[in-house]
């Protein structure tokens, strides 16, 4: 049985990473793996710390309330994926910017579209910087494989662009509504912010990615071959969409799977995907995530929601399930 994705029925597409089956897909992927395998992701723990307790800083030396998406969720992301594609310290603020708008729900279609283009055209401008004199990043390593023709330069600013999206709005969902589950089980709240053990909250890390399961839009393919599963055929071109919560929140695989329990056994959850197109940045995910969880709540111990859970707004047609805003008071 075999699956593909949906490059064949949106043929004008360009080629990415996330549209193409093997060998392209195979190929497009080892040009950007190394950067993300574990050894070195746990490098840049000493400067997601660094980005997490500036941005807290901030947040405590302004206004409080603080709504803690804009405050702390959103820029993570984009502070940690600049920092990995080698952004230069004086571009941030129009790269965070523009980032930021591309996901803003409050602005037009047309304006986030043209966040959208002001964001292609910096990585693009960046990345030829970077041919010319490459550093230690990500673009500066596609630059290499461009230059030995093992890669398009299009497919390399693609790649840094396409990045940037898949990696911002869901960590900084993860973030807010990861507090949002928190603040609504103050006992496990209470065991994050009393553990120091790096283990525990790696666990609770994968818990709550578990738990939430914030790609709500499901997995798209397209079977290559009839199918049958449950007594059910699946013919060969049929859409299919693979929802990631069912496997989730399976009670022969997780029992009580409805329980937010940090300390049980999470890490074969689906949250990342399955199958060869599964999350590239699932390591720096987890790596963002386990700083702002063991960070925040221990340096803001009083951290609360500043108005009715029952009154927030709920983001359901992205990509991501998510918090609108999420008002923090401590
Ligand atoms: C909590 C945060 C994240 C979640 C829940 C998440 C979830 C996912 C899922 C479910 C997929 C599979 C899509 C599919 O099979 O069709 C995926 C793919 C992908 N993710 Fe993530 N992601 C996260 C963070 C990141 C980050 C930080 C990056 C990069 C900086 C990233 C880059 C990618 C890329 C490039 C793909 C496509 C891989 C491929 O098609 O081979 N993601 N992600």
């Amino acid at each position: 049985m075999s699956f593909g994705v949906c490059a064949a029925i949106a043929p004008h597409t360009p080629k990415l990473i996330t549209n193409t089956d093997a060998p392209e897909h195979t190929r497009l992927r080892r040009s950007v793996n190394a950067p993300f395998l574990v050894k070195r992701i746990e490098a840049m723990r000493p400067a997601v710390q660094r980005i997490v307790d500036d941005l807290i800083d901030e947040m405590l030396a302004g206004p409080n309330p603080a709504d803690l998406l804009t405050a702390l969720a959103l820029p993570v992301p984009s502070l940690v994926i600049a920092e990995l594609l080698g952004v230069p310290y004086e571009d941030h603020e129009l790269f965070q910017e523009n980032s930021n708008r591309v996901l803003d729900s409050s602005l037009t279609a047309d304006e986030a579209a043209e966040a959208g283009r002001a964001l292609s055209t910096y990585v693009g401008t960046l990345f030829q910087r970077k041919l010319a004199e490459p550093g230690d990043d990500v673009l500066s390593e596609m630059g290499a494989k461009v230059r030995a023709g093992e890669m398009a330069p299009q497919e390399a600013i693609s790649m840094g662009v396409a990045m940037l999206i898949a990696g911002h709005e869901t960590t900084a969902t993860m973030i807010s509504l990861g507090t949002l589950a928190l603040f609504e089980h103050p006992d496990q709240l209470a065991l994050l912010r009393e553990s120091d053990d790096p283990k525990f909250v790696n666990g609770a890390v994968d818990e709550l990615l578990r738990h939430l399961s914030i790609v709500h839009s499901g997995l798209r393919r397209v079977a290559k071959d009839d199918i049958e599963i449950g007594g059910q055929t699946i013919r060969q071109g049929d859409g299919l969409l693979f929802d990631l919560q069912a496997a989730n929140w399976d009670p022969e695989a997780f029992p009580e799977s409805e329980r937010l329990d940090l300390t049980r056994p999470a890490r074969q959850h689906n949250a990342f995907g399955y199958g060869p197109h599964q999350c590239l940045g699932q390591n720096l995910a987890r790596l963002e995530l386990q700083v702002v969880y063991s960070t925040l709540y221990r340096r803001v111990p009083t951290l609360r929601p500043a108005a009715p859970i029952d009154r927030l707004t709920f983001n359901h047609t992205g990509t991501a399930y998510g918090v609108g805003c999420l008002p923090v008071t401590w």
